[in-house]
């Protein structure tokens, strides 16, 4: 089998403002996976929730204080937008999953089969980059995309501190410490602390990419040089 990519797509990603760069993007990603299949690599696109999630999740919030509950809303926004996905590389003609997997297990099933698989997430208390951690750690990637909307890990939230710097490498720890421990549900860092959690025990590396330039997805799962963050084991 040639190599797995797991990229775990933001949900923001999907949603850009214009409609004109949303269709860019989305036929930016059927090329990427069409020569991807091309040259013999399957992929495994976990996709997040971003503005459903967030806007099911606020609805909510009056009337629900379970974070539990909250974060039910929030997986089922997840499928919605995999399920957008799917749906449109499967009209592309591509070898899609026809089911969209509930539990990382039935990765190895789907992958047998296909040439890509499309899921959201799993369980509550995480986001959906712990999701593609652990999908990476179970089929053993070397490592695991996360298509963001920033340009960089940054020493501090960019949208908040105007002297942030951008980071090119680091190490999972260091990661750890600038996002802290935990979020709330709907909640955002660049990589979920859950997820920097089990790709320290699981030894992944973690590339951390701006999604909306496609250009850096195509790079980083060729091998080339790309802009963006190494996060070392
Ligand atoms: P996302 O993975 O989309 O969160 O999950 P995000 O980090 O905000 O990513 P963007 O904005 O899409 O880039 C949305 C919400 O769904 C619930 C959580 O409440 C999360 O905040 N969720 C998602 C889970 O509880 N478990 C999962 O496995 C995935």
């Amino acid at each position: 089998m040639g190599e797995i990519q797991v990229i775990a797509l933001g949900g923001s990603l999907l949603r850009p403002d214009s409609e004109h760069d949303r269709n860019d993007w989305i036929d930016n990603i059927l090329s990427i996976l069409t020569q991807g299949v091309e040259k013999g690599m399957k992929f495994v696109l976990i996709i997040g929730g971003g503005a459903p999630a967030r806007e099911y999740i606020s609805i909510a919030q009056r009337f629900v204080s379970s974070a539990h509950r909250l974060d039910t809303i929030g997986i089922a926004a997840t499928r919605l937008n995999a399920t957008l996905l799917q749906q449109i590389f499967l009209s592309h003609g591509l070898n899609v999953s026809s089911s969209i997997p509930i539990v990382i297990s039935e990765l190895e099933h789907a992958l047998k089969d296909c040439d890509i698989v499309v899921m959201g997430g799993t369980q509550p208390g995480q986001t959906t980059d712990t999701v593609a951690v652990e999908a990476a750690c179970f089929i053993q990637a070397r490592h695991c995309l996360i298509a963001t909307n920033v340009s960089h890990v940054f020493t501090k939230d960019p949208r908040h501190h105007s002297d942030a710097q951008p980071i090119s490498s680091l190490r999972l720890y260091e990661l750890l410490e600038l996002s802290g421990e935990a979020l709330e549900p709907g909640a955002s860092t660049v990589v979920d602390p859950v997820a920097i959690k089990k790709a320290i025990d699981g030894q992944m590396k973690l590339l951390v990419v701006d999604g909306r330039d496609t250009m850096r997805i195509q790079a980083a799962i060729t091998g080339l040089e790309f802009e963006g963050t190494v996060v070392q084991p």
